[in-house]
């Protein structure tokens, strides 16, 4: 077994970090008895994995040593400073400061730093079978949506730019899939969600499900494009990168099928000003959509729409327990390791 002065010295044997080449020789004024514990930039690392080692779970090891290592070699490459250390403390700080029950700053965090959507893009990989892509669930979501029958308006407030979204959900041989749940929400048509709003009630969002031709009809309103919250620190964060912070218009979707991939997508509008620079990265590949008037075969005549067919791959064991890219606000905060 490695002796525990061996890697705090920065000695090697299998795995262990090399010397470093600019470790000085101790100084004289140098206080301390015989034992030597000098961490070099590379061998606390080694220290730090060494002292994990005994972690139990062997996926919460995997995870936790990455996140050394990677946290470490970023510390190294930028030759973080102490001032900038804090710097970062504290700005994460208020990022968790900045989250209520209605607004979810980490995850806007997660998703202007582009993680949200490489999750998303390892997650369809995964799928047995190549469905739909996955998008952004993003911090506006919420749970117990309510619940209406095909064809019903889900804008509450202002219906007065009528937009209906229709088409299939299937499998991915094209076989429809009746009784599948499809949960919707978006801004209205001034950029904002009803959590923005000052009171509680669910506006723009609701549960619908397919009939017994995989066929769904849901009545809604043309989105907005809309800035994401810039009064907080990811807002700080984005204006000192000088992006705009906007995203393009678009609409959430839920689908649910027994037997099937739960699918988190979104739906961004073609037309829309910002659908090439979107500042979360959801809007890409066969998740952009045209608004048009007077589609042959919808179900609706006279008004735009969307039409939109939804694959859904077959469901694996594993997929029962991968879990989203994001919940509900308010659900958020209450899990332990
Ligand atoms: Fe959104």
């Amino acid at each position: 077994m490695r002796s525990i002065l061996g890697w705090m010295n920065g000695s090697t044997d299998k795995g262990g970090a090399a010397p470093s080449s600019q470790t000085k020789a101790r100084p004289a004024h140098a206080n301390g008895g015989d034992v030597k514990l000098d961490y070099t930039s590379e061998s606390i690392t080694t220290a730090t994995l060494a002292q994990m080692a005994t972690t139990a779970d062997p996926r919460f090891k995997q995870i936790m040593e990455a996140a050394v290592r990677h946290l470490h070699a970023f510390a190294r490459e930028v030759n973080l400073t102490p001032g900038e250390w804090i710097k970062g403390i504290d700005f994460l700080t208020r990022v968790g400061q900045k989250c209520t029950p209605a607004r979810q700053e980490v995850i806007l965090l997660s998703d202007t730093l582009g993680l949200s959507t490489l999750i998303n893009t390892m997650h369809d990989k995964t799928a047995v079978e190549e469905a739909t892509h996955s998008s952004l669930l993003g911090p506006f979501f919420r749970e117990d949506p309510p619940k209406y029958k095909a064809g019903e308006q889900i804008s509450l407030r202002d219906a007065s730019d009528e937009m209906v979204l229709w088409g299939k959900v299937t499998d991915v041989k094209g076989r429809p899939l009746p009784n599948a749940i499809v949960s919707v929400w978006q801004t209205a048509t001034d950029g904002r969600y009803d959590m923005q709003a000052d009171d509680d009630t669910m506006d723009c969002r609701g549960e619908f499900s397919t009939d017994a031709n995989g066929d769904y009809l849901i009545r809604s309103v043309r989105p907005n494009f809309y800035s994401i919250p810039m009064d907080g620190p990811v807002g700080e964060m984005i204006t000192a990168q000088r992006r705009h912070g906007n995203r393009p218009a678009h609409i959430h979707f839920l689908i649910g099928a027994p037997g099937h991939r739960e699918m988190v997508t979104a739906l961004h509008i073609a037309d829309d000003p910002h659908i090439m620079d979107d500042v979360v990265f959801g809007a890409h590949g066969d998740l952009i959509a045209g608004i048009k008037m007077d589609q042959p075969g919808c179900p609706v005549p006279g008004v735009n729409s969307i039409k939109f067919n939804f694959a859904l791959s077959v469901e694996s064991e594993a997929d029962k327990k991968c879990g989203r890219v994001g919940a509900d606000p308010s659900k958020i905060g209450a899990t332990a390791i």
